[in-house]
């Protein structure tokens, strides 16, 4: 294991139990609707990799990739799209699965961007939410854990884009960022 990782905030076994909870919500949720879900890349890569799999129900997956974090830490303040969907998604009943909740300035942007254009229903799915004050208020509809203010890593977390491939979610020890 690296020098620059912490201690592990949330296990592997953890993270598939809670994902099994979380799918049979949406499969009970979404019926008999047309759900599509939107992966925010890349952080989401892999829970929407496993959460789509225990879903029993017909989804149909398109992504988008904005920006708001640079290869540093700090947030910008701006969102940008760097990716739009492929999809129209008119009418269709869709579901925002993004990894983690920090600022909320990521998830406000893309609640108003895809509201404008008129999905059947837009709901948000996040595996991790910061408990943090100076979060903006979202409702988050279905949310995976509540975590610590600290910088966190794999399981599609990264930083500097490294460590996604982690099986679990861990921090990074205070001081490695700043090198
Ligand atoms: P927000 O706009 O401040 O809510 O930030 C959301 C985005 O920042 C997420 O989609 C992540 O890509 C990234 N992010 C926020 N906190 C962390 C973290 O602790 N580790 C890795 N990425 C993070
Ligand atoms: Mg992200």
């Amino acid at each position: 294991m690296s020098e620059e990782l912490g201690q592990i905030v949330i296990g592997e076994e953890e993270i598939k139990k809670r994902i099994k909870e979380l799918s049979e919500q949406i499969s009970k949720d979404y019926k008999d609707k047309d759900l599509m879900l939107v992966g925010i890349l890349r952080g989401a890569i892999i829970f929407l990799a496993d959460l789509s799999r225990e879903i029993k129900a017909p989804v149909e997956i398109d992504f988008m990739a904005v920006s708001s974090y640079g290869s540093s830490t700090k947030t910008s303040g701006v969102v940008r799209i760097l990716k739009d969907l492929d999809e129209d998604i008119k009418g269709r009943d869709v579901l925002i699965v993004e990894d983690i909740v920090d600022t909320g300035l990521t998830l406000k942007y893309l609640i108003k961007n895809l509201k404008s254009r008129k999905p059947a229903s837009l709901k948000v799915c996040a595996l991790l939410r910061k408990k943090i004050e100076q979060q903006m208020s979202i409702d988050i509809d279905y949310c995976g854990f509540e975590v610590p203010n600290k910088f966190l890593v794999g399981y599609g977390l990264d930083w500097d884009e490294k460590y996604r491939n982690l099986p679990y979610i861990c921090a990074l020890k205070s001081g490695s960022r700043n090198s």
